[in-house]
């Protein structure tokens, strides 16, 4: 069975998405561990109330980066991880992690990359930054993580109309329920070996 780690920060919202279409059988995968930088993320009521071993791991408790990196590899390693899927997770990727990795993390961004993405644009940020631009479609991005903030190749993307009462919370709202869907089935296709990658192209494979 195919190893998922996953990284968050928050809620967790893409996390049971994810957990609901594995146990629909949509994807051929576990959730074997979840890590976050946040001891009261509402990510770590989701992994005890599904008996999925969880790990809170900040780097700022650590001495130096490398230290940090070294236990954030031994916990892949424990668990014999296969896929980093990122969902609301706010901290850097550790370089060595996203080299060893390459590839084989994900993340997914509530914007059609490469506009409104890059450092700072992250949560209602972006949200209020589509409405503020006055941009008539925005939408959802997948895509695996380079060393650049919301560059990695582009797994999938998915438009989101912009209406004219559109709030930035309306807007989330109907964004968040796009990216429920399109993460299981990015990592639904990773996990069937049906994407290749060459350079910045992810092809998807019938
Ligand atoms: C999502 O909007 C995602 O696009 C962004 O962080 C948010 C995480 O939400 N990267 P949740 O914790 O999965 O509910």
């Amino acid at each position: 069975m195919f190893n998922i780690a996953i990284f968050a920060s928050g809620r967790g919202s893409n996390t049971r998405a994810i957990l609901d279409n594995i146990d629909g059988g949509k994807i051929n995968a576990r959730i074997s561990v979840v890590v976050s930088n946040k001891s009261d993320a509402g990510i770590f009521n989701i992994a005890v109330e599904k008996r999925i071993p969880h790990r809170y791991l900040n780097p700022s408790d650590f001495e130096s980066d490398e230290e940090y990196t070294g236990v954030v590899l031994s916990v892949l390693d424990e668990f014999d991880i296969g896929l980093i899927v990122l969902a609301g997770y706010l901290k850097k990727i550790p370089s060595a992690i996203i080299s060893r990795y390459r590839n084989r993390i994900m993340n997914i961004h509530p914007a059609l990359l490469p506009a409104f993405g890059g450092v700072g644009m992250y949560g209602m940020r972006v949200h209020n930054a589509v409405i503020e631009y006055g941009v008539r479609v925005t939408g959802v991005t997948v895509h695996f993580v380079d060393e650049e903030y919301d560059h990695g190749p582009i797994i999938l993307q998915e438009p989101v109309r912009v209406y004219d009462d559109d709030t930035p919370e309306s807007l989330s709202q109907r964004v968040l329920q796009v990216e429920h869907e399109i993460y299981s089935r990015a990592i639904a296709l990773f996990a069937e070996g049906r994407l290749s990658i060459h350079g910045r192209r992810v092809y998807l494979q019938q």
